[in-house]
Order: structure tokens, then C-alpha cells, then sequence
């Protein structure tokens, strides 16, 4: 396969950040694209294929069946750079010895550099604060190899086999709180690789539509679309691919969208010239719901129902296209397969996984994340009120009720909800937060409403900040602006005799609560 795109492979060896590493090398337009570790390495030979990273992973480079590239990958003659793990994999191919959980790190550092700070750490001070998070460590180096950087706790935090293009860093530089992580990552694609910074949206968006006629052909797409920023944005750029007859989009009224969301969805998209067919679906989903809590169950019941009425519209020769994003994908699956789920998103259900396993899905924001899909959106001319929309889930309010789905709490949770978006909006803060929402506690609590008592249920509120999903702050309100909300729900929703905003940072805690 010839790579259109200078292009840094990463191997991915199953950490939870892998695809920061590329996040990061593409933030300086660099193209980098993820691969199992398990890949065939003689893909990779290619001029436009520039240098490897191996990514880091839960594994011990010792344990039974722990994940190894060919050692022919450190022949094909060019750079590599090991992240942790792939620190550890180098060390362990090249002759040198891991000692195993005798070096437990975790967290910041502070990496000391040896005197020359050219190559990999051009640009960068003598000290710099990186992450660790490691329990194996590297105890020899191999033959070849000399000591860039060290930490307290990590004599080998930086190696390199200069001559050879190899390296290696026992940090993460892919993780925000590295200080020069992009840096770091910048001078090892374009010095070390010499990769050219020739992924731009426009060349994303180039690159989609000829790949999408090429994928779609003279077949159909059906295109799910919800309104958000992604699948809006998809929806433009299928209208660019492809002849308006060839794409169907499909809006299906789930019953848990937000108050009033359906008719501004379609005045959106009309504006944007999109023809899309409207599906009431509300009292079908609602009633599938009747007697559920556990929100896996919902999860699985809210998919399940989705594709039935998505699949009506779609013949067995059509394609079915989607705005899955990154984390949907990885929350859903992991590298070694799906052992590890923290959640089943809605667009990895069996039925989707099925029709991809037949070629028929189109996802081409499938590796990116959101912020890189709003520039995408951005050069599209899709407007900033779409662009910048917060991200609403699929099974949408029914995972923001925390028991039992009935027609009177999402009406509660519904005007809860657009109180405090409301509030944001008047605050000018709705670009300042990434994602706000309401979720409904069916627990009650007492309350006095003028001398009565009255038990209702309580409103949580949740607002944060985040770039990439995967870690998020809690939005730092003013009492202030709480207190306003707060009396606005208890006075204007009726059934409510609390509101809690949550300061929980993600992780531990997911952005959403179920
Ligand atoms: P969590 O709660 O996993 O959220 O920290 C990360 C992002 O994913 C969204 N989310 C979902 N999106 N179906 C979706 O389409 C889901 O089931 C789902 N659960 C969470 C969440 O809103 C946030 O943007």
C-alpha cells in the first residue's frame, strides 16, 4: 500500500493514550496512523513511511504473552522511537534487561538532561517535567545505546542508539502534563524521520472524498445523522463526495433529545441544504426502555432499537455511514479485543460491528477527535453554532436518568437541563465549557416547599472542560452562578427539591454518569 502522506507508523501496544501520540504528531500536521503491534511489518517499507513508534501498554516485555514486534522492524533502516513499553520492547530486543515492578513511577518527574539536548530534545531546558507511569524499568541498556536524560527514579528516563535512529523515553510525551511532549514528538517526526507537516484539514478533506466515492461507488449511503457537530459535518462532506441521490440522511427522534433539540435540528440542517428524513421514533424507544436501570442494558436496548429503524431504510446493497469519533471507538473496544470495554457506545453495536465486518460502514472521523473534526467542520464552512455545539451522547437523556426511564422524569430532567444550558448560554460561557448537562437522581430527597414538605428528586449538574475526552476538569462556576441555577430549578421544576453540581475530575470519574 503506498501512503500518500510522508507518514509516522505508531505500533500500538495497547495503552489507553495511544492515540495521543498521534493526536500529537498531527497537531503539527504530520500524518501518523496506528497499527496493532501484531501488524505486518513489510507494509511498512515504503519511502512515504518515515519512522516508528512503538507505543506504551499494560504488559511486562517478560510475561507469557507479552506483545512483541518482529526484531526485523530495528532492520528496515528507520527511526524508532519506544514510549515506555516500547522503551522496555527496544531494551529487550537489543540484548539490554528490564527489571520487572521494582521501579514503580507514577506521575510527574522531573527529567534532568545530559549535557547535549540536540536531536530529540532540541529546542527543550536542562530540566523539564514529564509523566511517568511505569512499574517495569530498564536495568542495562543495550550495546550502542547512550543515556539522554534521567529522573530521579529513572537512571534510563531517555536512551538513544544515535547511529542507529533508535530511541527511546521511559515518559509519556503524548500526555498533556509532559511539559515539551509535543515538542519532543515534533523533533522526532520531522528532524529524527524527517517527515514533511503535510496533514492539513484540507488535505483530510481532500483525501475523505476521494476515498468515500472510491468506497461507496454506485452504492447508496445511508447516513445517520443527529445533529451534532460530527455527523453534521459528515453530512457535508458526503454532500460534497457524492450526487445528492446517493445519500439518504436519516434523523431518528429517539424521544431522550434535549427540550425543543428535534425542530432546531432540522431548521440546522435545512439551512445547510441537507435533505434529511425525519423519523418519530420517541414512543417506541420510551416504551422499550419500561422497567430498565442498568444503563448497559439501556445502552444495548437504545442501539438495538436505533439500528431496527435505521436498517428499515436501508437496503442490503447500501452503505451505512457514521460520525464516530476516537474515544467512541475506544471506550468500546480495545487492542487485544473486547475485554477491556468501559462502555458500549451506541455506533459499536453488534449489528454496526457486523455491516463493518462486511465493508459497509463509512467512518472517516474514526481516529480523530472532536476538536479535529470542528476544525474540519471550520473549513467546511459548517456554522459556528453547529461547530461548537457540546457533544450530546446517543441514548441521549435516558443515561442522564439514573434508574428507570418514565414519560414525568424526562420531562423534569428535560427543563432542568435547559435551565442551566440556558444559563450557561446568558453567561457566555458555552464556549468556555466543553460539555454541561443535567442528569436526574431518582432517589428522593426531602424538601420544604412553602410549609409542606415535599420529597423529589435530586438534579445534578455537570460541567467540564477537556480537549480530548479522555481526562476532563470540572468547570470552576461561580457560587453565584450555581445558586442562580439552583433557584431556578427548584422554583421552575416541579418535582425537584435539589440540585448538586459535581466536582469530580475524569478519571476517576467518566463524563457522563452511566
Ligand atoms: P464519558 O462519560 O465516557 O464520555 O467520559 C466521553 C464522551 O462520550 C460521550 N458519551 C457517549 N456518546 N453514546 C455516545 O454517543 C454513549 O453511550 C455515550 N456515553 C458517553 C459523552 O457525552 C462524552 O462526550
Amino acid at each position: 500500500m503506498t501512503r500518500p502522506l510522508d507518514t509516522i507508523i505508531i505500533f500500538d501496544f495497547g495503552s489507553q493514550v495511544t492515540q495521543l501520540i498521534a493526536r500529537r504528531i498531527r497537531a503539527k500536521h504530520v500524518h501518523a496512523e496506528i497499527v496493532p503491534y501484531h501488524a505486518d511489518i513489510s507494509q511498512f517499507t515504503g519511502e512515504s513511511v518515515k519512522g516508528f513508534i512503538f507505543s506504551g501498554g499494560p504488559a511486562s516485555v517478560y510475561a507469557k504473552n507479552a506483545p512483541h514486534i518482529s526484531g526485523d522492524i530495528l532492520n528496515i533502516g528507520k527511526p524508532i522511537l519506544g514510549i515506555c513499553y516500547g522503551l522496555q520492547s527496544i531494551v529487550h530486543m537489543r540484548g539490554g534487561s528490564v527489571e520487572r515492578g521494582m521501579h514503580r513511577e507514577y506521575g510527574k518527574a522531573l527529567l534532568s538532561m545530559k549535557s547535549w539536548r540536540g536531536g530529540l530534545f532540541e529546542g527543550t531546558p536542562a530540566k523539564q517535567t514529564v509523566w511517568m507511569s511505569h512499574g517495569d524499568a530498564a536495568q542495562k541498556i543495550p550495546k550502542g545505546f547512550s543515556i539522554l536524560a534521567s529522573s530521579a527514579h529513572s537512571p534510563f528516563a531517555a536512551i538513544a542508539d544515535t547511529a542507529r535512529g533508535i530511541y527511546g523515553v521511559q515518559f509519556h510525551p503524548e500526555v498533556w502534563h509532559t511539559e515539551y511532549g509535543t515538542k519532543i514528538l515534533e523533533n522526532f517526526s520531522k528532524s529524527i524521520c524527517g517527515a514533511r507537516a503535510q496533514w492539513t484539514t484540507k488535505h483530510f478533506i481532500t483525501n475523505t472524498i476521494r476515498d468515500i466515492r472510491a468506497t461507496v461507488g454506485a452504492r447508496s449511503v445511508v447516513h445517520a445523522i443527529s445533529g451534532g457537530v460530527d455527523s453534521t459535518v459528515l453530512a457535508v462532506l458526503l454532500k460534497k463526495a457524492l450526487p445528492a441521490r446517493q445519500t439518504k440522511n436519516i434523523f431518528i427522534d429517539n424521544g431522550f433529545l434535549r427540550r425543543d433539540e428535534a425542530a432546531q435540528v432540522r431548521v440546522n440542517l435545512k439551512d445547510l441544504g441537507l435533505r434529511v428524513t425525519c423519523i418519530d421514533a420517541s414512543r417506541d424507544f420510551i416504551k422499550a426502555l419500561y422497567g430498565v436501570v442498568d444503563p448497559e442494558t439501556k445502552r444495548k436496548i437504545i442501539g438495538k432499537k436505533f439500528i431496527d429503524f435505521l436498517m428499515r431504510n436501508v437496503s442490503p446493497k447500501d452503505m451505512l455511514s457514521q460520525g464516530t469519533l476516537y474515544p467512541d471507538v475506544i471506550e468500546s473496544v480495545s487492542v487485544r479485543g473486547p475485554s477491556d470495554t468501559i462502555k458500549t457506545h451506541h455506533n459499536r453495536v453488534p449489528e454496526v460491528l457486523a455491516l463493518i465486518k462486511e465493508n459497509r460502514v463509512i467512518e472517516p472521523f474514526k481516529e480523530l477527535f472532536k476538536d479535529e473534526v470542528r476544525a474540519i467542520g471550520k473549513e467546511l464552512g459548517v456554522p459556528k453554532d453547529i461547530v461548537w455545539r457540546h457533544p450530546f451522547p446517543g441514548p441521549g437523556l435516558a443515561i442522564g436518568i439514573l434508574g428507570e426511564v418514565t414519560d414525568e422524569r424526562l420531562q423534569i430532567l428535560r427543563d432542568a437541563d435547559k435551565i442551566f444550558i440556558e444559563e450557561i448560554q446568558s453567561a457566555n460561557l458555552y464556549r468556555k465549557v466543553t460539555e454541561a448537562f443535567a442528569a436526574l437522581d431518582t432517589s428522593r430527597a426531602v424538601g420544604v416547599k412553602g410549609d409542606e414538605r415535599e420529597y423529589g428528586y435530586m438534579i445534578l449538574l455537570r460541567a467540564i472542560t477537556t480537549t480530548d475526552f479522555m481526562t476532563a476538569d470540572w468547570y470552576p462556576f461561580t457560587p453565584e452562578f450555581l445558586g442562580h441555577v439552583a433557584n431556578r430549578i427548584v422554583n421552575e421544576v416541579q418535582g425537584v427539591t435539589r440540585v448538586l453540581y459535581d466536582i469530580t475530575q475524569k478519571p476517576p470519574g467518566t463524563i457522563r454518569y452511566m
